[in-house]
């Protein structure tokens, strides 16, 4: 069953001249964790950031949820890199693995939280069999690669789909069900209606001029 809905802003669409002001008022805004969106210019057509910015975050005083969603292949690698870093959750992507189930032990041998995330032509069955190794599915409701993206209106089947899975499944039933990509105020309503317990916002929130009132507006949709 869903739980009590989570806010990620995506850093993605903050201000890198100032992140660490920027993840500052985010979270003084009420979101509950920062979603840190790593591209690789392999796995998708752009470029973000890697560990080093992670860590200063972290250097600069930030405690909160770090979940570093990667979007990047291979994987393995980069993922202890991004734990050393100081994340607290390591989201990655089935196709940018050769071995779902070594990269996803990897993570959990290291005491952190493991996500798996399934973009809009991937369906849920291709993480069954690893649910037991997963404390977050990640909807992805663009394709992955670019922030500011229009929502994908398929992908709350997606999410009801993932949803049903999840809860029939002993393995998947503590699981936490996030949705990724072109969410605001409107269409932030329906994606919880579907199931979703965790919800990434990019633009949404720091394209708003008040990040207080951007996240409150989240909030209030989600009813
Ligand atoms: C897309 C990223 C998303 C995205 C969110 O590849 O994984 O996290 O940047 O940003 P918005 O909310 O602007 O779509
Ligand atoms: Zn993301």
């Amino acid at each position: 069953m869903p739980r009590s809905p989570l806010i990620a802003p995506s850093v993605l669409a903050a201000d890198f001249a100032c992140l660490g002001a920027e993840v500052d008022a985010v979270l003084a805004a009420g979101a509950d964790a920062i979603h840190f969106d790593v591209m690789d210019n392999h796995y998708v057509p752009n470029l973000s950031v890697g560990p080093p910015v992670l860590r200063a975050l972290r250097a600069h005083g930030v405690t909160a949820p770090i979940e570093a969603h990667l979007m990047a292949k291979p994987v393995d690698r980069l993922l202890e890199d991004f734990i050393d870093a100081g994340a607290t959750c390591v989201t990655i992507h089935p196709e940018a693995t050769e071995h779902l189930h070594r990269s996803l032990c990897l993570i959990r041998e290291r005491g952190v939280q493991a996500g798996v995330a399934l973009n809009p032509g991937t369906p849920i069955a291709a993480v069954e069999r690893v649910l037991h190794l997963v404390d977050v599915v990640l909807v992805m409701s663009v394709n992955p690669g670019f922030g500011g993206q229009a929502f994908i209106p398929e992908s709350l089947d997606a999410v009801r789909t993932a949803r049903a899975r999840l809860d029939a499944s002993p393995d998947g039933a503590a699981a936490r069900l996030e949705v990724d990509g072109g969410i605001h105020a409107g269409n932030i309503g329906a994606a919880r209606a579907a199931g979703a317990d965790m919800f990434v916002a990019g633009t949404a929130i720091f394209g708003a001029p008040d990040y207080a009132d951007a996240i409150a507006k989240l909030r209030a949709a989600l009813g």
